[in-house]
């Protein structure tokens, strides 16, 4: 009885391994990239090269409409395959044919072409739509925030569903061109070179173009009244930045501490490697937030940051994630240590080269937060999605890389910060990635260390000086 039962699927499983995987038939694509922290972030089944948005936005009313043109790549056969959006549809068409469109989830589109996809083809999907983002809520939370004059799209870790359509996780790079008409009293800013503006019935079309990887989260767009200051830099890239008119007492000082950038990046180039993209600046739109971006090319800053005088150290900050987030960019979002970490230990090495203390008394004064602080319990190399942008994720991260400083030597430190970026240029990398480099170039065993200040709830028994100075 058993005998005969185990034949005929030993059979049918020989059958099936002989048949092509493509016999099996086109299915959807997966409605998440596969991100444990955020599940519907991205999509499977397709990758995109580039995005090209032409946009129309009238800030009286908030009213944003526009074509999106994907050019993509298919990584299975597709039945359907899903982008991330919020805004109304009115069409979608696949390589030029019209196709359906359905909903699910909080922000998937869901695109079924008429004929099925094949692998490893190149596709352009168009997608027309329109809406009030402002007014789009998900979970009471919108990514376009108003501003008096105009509009921001800014934020981490999702953000683009609010005005493009896209696979919405930096695991998928693409290159922009940013197409924006605005009426002739605001401008539009976004990341790259400004290509062209052209005006005409009372409306301006600006043309930015992003022509190294992006990742979806780091494109920016804003609208409003600016003073909008252009420079080279020495090497000849454009430096283009935007202030609000509207800052008051903030304006001066926004504008002292951004139009460092140039300077600022000069002297992380000499740290991190050279300068990884064709553009530079920074904006300050009119907001009620208190966080930065490292918008790629031009980070948005907040007013509020510049509230008690410059703020150099956050240019800092948001110009080390040039390297630390936009040339190599997270894997999974629980990576983000690579980002905030770095971004904060470039403060910290502005702060010892500024004479302004070092980098060892920083993580000293990290290090003296008491054992029982709840400080202690978030785990910076897996701080959970909640916790993702935790204090312990940037200044805890922070003293993590102190901490590999004293234990392999200043040589080999400086050796890892400079070569780690373009080990991974334009694309992804993890924490594991990055534990495994730094043992290579120092030929030291590091996965207890990083373990201790990464991966442990509790304070590490050795400071970040290392066992000589405990
Ligand atoms: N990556 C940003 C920074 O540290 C943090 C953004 C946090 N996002 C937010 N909406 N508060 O520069
Ligand atoms: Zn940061």
């Amino acid at each position: 009885m058993r005998h005969r039962f185990i034949v005929p699927s030993a059979a049918a499983a020989v059958l099936l391994l002989a048949i092509p995987a493509s016999a099996a038939g086109p299915t959807p694509g997966a409605p998440g990239i596969g991100d444990p922290y955020y599940p519907e972030a991205g999509n499977g089944g397709y990758s995109v090269s580039h995005y090209d948005l032409r946009l129309k936005y009238q800030p009286k009313t908030d009213r944003l409409e526009g074509t999106a043109t994907l050019l993509a790549t298919t990584t299975q056969d597709l039945s359907r395959f899903n982008l991330d959006f919020l805004l109304d549809v009115s069409e979608v068409l696949v390589n030029g044919k019209k196709a359906a469109v359905g909903r699910s989830g909080t922000h998937e589109l869901e695109i079924t072409p008429q004929t099925p996809l094949e692998k490893g083809k190149s596709i352009s999907v168009v997608v027309r739509y329109s809406g009030t983002p402002s007014q789009v809520k998900v979970n009471g939370f919108t990514g376009w925030t108003r501003t008096p004059d105009g509009a921001v799209a800014a934020q981490e870790p999702e953000g683009a569903a609010w005005w493009f359509p896209s696979n919405d996780h930096p695991r998928d790079k693409a290159t922009y061109d940013i197409s924006v008409s605005v009426p002739d009293d605001v401008q539009a800013i976004s990341n790259g070179v400004l290509a062209s503006k052209t005006s005409r019935f009372g409306w301006t079309r600006y043309n930015w173009r992003s022509t190294k990887p992006q990742a979806s989260y780091l494109t920016t767009l804003a609208i409003g009244k600016f003073d909008i200051t252009e420079d080279r830099t020495a090497g000849g890239l454009p430096v283009i930045s935007a202030y609000s008119k509207d800052l008051g007492d903030n304006y001066a000082p926004a504008k002292a501490s951004i139009e460092r950038t140039a300077e600022i990046v000069d002297w992380e180039s000499s740290v991190f490697g050279p300068y990884p993209f064709t553009a530079l600046g920074g904006y300050v739109p009119n907001v009620n937030s208190h966080y930065a971006l490292e918008t790629q090319t031009r980070p948005f800053y907040s007013p509020a940051q510049f509230a008690n005088g410059a703020n150099t150290s956050v240019v800092v900050h948001e110009l080390a994630h040039q390297w630390f987030g936009d040339y190599v960019s997270v894997n999974n979002w629980r990576d983000i240590w690579l980002n905030e970490g770095f971004a904060t230990y470039a403060q910290w090495l502005w702060s010892e080269k500024e004479g302004e203390g070092t980098a060892q008394q920083l993580a000293d004064y990290v290090y003296s937060q008491p054992a029982d602080s709840p400080f202690w319990k978030v785990k910076p190399g897996d701080p959970g999605a909640d916790r993702q942008f935790d204090g312990a994720v940037y200044n805890r991260g922070a003293a993590a890389i102190q901490a590999l400083r004293t234990t392999v030597g200043d040589q080999a430190f400086f050796t890892i910060l400079k070569q780690w970026p373009e080990q991974h240029r334009y694309g992804n990398a993890s924490i594991e990635d990055f534990v495994a480099f730094a043992e290579k170039v120092s030929g030291k065993k590091l996965g207890a260390l990083f373990d201790t200040w990464l991966f442990t709830t509790a304070k590490p028994a050795v400071g970040p000086g290392g066992a000589q100075a405990a």
